[in-house]
């Protein structure tokens, strides 16, 4: 037993010193400035929720905002809420459904010719689910389609513009639902596990060069997507939103919050098939008749 615990702490003894170094050293000296405070900085989605909330605070940071977005109301109010934090600010409004993969893209071309490159996009547009009036099958294919398809259209023009300049930044916006299977919205879950792949595949791709990919895996957020539901340890969009921006700009792989979420998740995973399908069999049902 005693071997065991010497062993345990010489193991995490060495992890502890790599996260340590990772979180507070790494940023201050390899980092570079373009990433903590991008100039130019597109977001998707920026019509409400968390999307919202980083253009507020991303407009202290940057000096030129690309907020695509489908509603023009609310993108109007957000362009006078930024101006009024950074009268300086340049802001351009996109109304675009990003399915529209020929709009979004040749969005994405025109702004970085126009202001010599993007630093850093945010796919962030998503939903959890369609209007109710919609069968499973289409609540399914209209998930995938905005959330994958959707931040495809987004990823792939934003990444050939960043290998033209040599650099830029990408953020894709997953769930922690990416890492289970979500009864209720399993294509939900599905669509946000695919972005979480997607994120590690490219960042690992692209490791080599000044083209950076995270993915942002939040727990419950305050915004209209949970339709003013309070479940266990929601964040607020403005602190979910700073958590983003502090995570980009230590150019974190994965930036997951709250932590403690994880900890149940991770000894999820662990469970053996007879344990979760138990787990499945008493609540599983239940939580989709309360969330509806
Ligand atoms: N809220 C949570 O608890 C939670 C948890 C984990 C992950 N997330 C993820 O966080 C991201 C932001 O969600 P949120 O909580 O801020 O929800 P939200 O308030 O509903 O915002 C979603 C944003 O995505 C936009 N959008 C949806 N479908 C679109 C489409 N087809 N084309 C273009 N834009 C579209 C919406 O535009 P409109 O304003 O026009 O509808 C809105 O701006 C999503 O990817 C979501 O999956 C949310």
């Amino acid at each position: 037993m005693i071997a065991f615990v010497k062993w345990l702490f010489l193991l995490s003894f060495p992890c502890i010193l790599c996260h340590l170094y990772w979180r507070f050293v790494r940023p201050l000296i390899f980092v570079p400035k373009w990433l903590k405070t991008p100039r130019v900085t597109l977001i998707t989605g920026a019509s409400s929720g968390l999307g919202y909330a980083m253009a507020i605070q991303y407009a202290r940071i940057s000096q030129i905002l690309l907020l695509f977005g489908r509603d023009a109301a609310r993108l109007g109010k957000l362009r006078m809420e930024c101006l009024s934090i950074s009268p300086t600010l340049e802001i351009e409004l996109v109304e675009c459904d990003t399915r529209n993969s020929v709009l979004i893209k040749e969005r994405i071309h025109k702004f970085d010719e126009k202001y010599n490159g993007i630093d850093l996009v945010i796919a962030n547009a998503g939903i959890a689910s369609g209007p109710a009036t919609l069968s499973f099958e289409q609540n399914a294919r209209l998930v995938t389609e905005v959330n994958t398809i959707g931040t495809m259209n987004t990823v792939l023009p934003a990444i050939e513009a960043f290998e033209r300049r040599g650099r830029g930044q990408l953020v894709l916006v997953a769930s922690i639902a990416g890492l289970l299977g979500v009864p209720v919205f399993p294509f939900y879950s599905a669509s946000k596990a695919g972005l979480i792949a997607l994120a590690e595949g490219l960042r690992a791709r692209l490791i080599r060069t000044q083209i950076r990919i995270s993915v942002v895996v939040p727990g419950f957020m305050e915004t209209p997507m949970i339709k003013g539901r309070r479940y266990i340890w929601t964040l607020s969009a403005p602190a979910a939103a700073r958590r983003v921006i502090e995570g980009a700009a230590r150019d974190d792989g994965m930036i997951c919050f709250p932590r403690r979420m994880g900890v149940p998740i991770f000894f999820w995973r662990l469970l053996p098939n007879w344990a979760k399908d138990a787990v499945a069999f008493l609540i599983g049902q239940r939580l989709v008749e309360f969330v509806g």
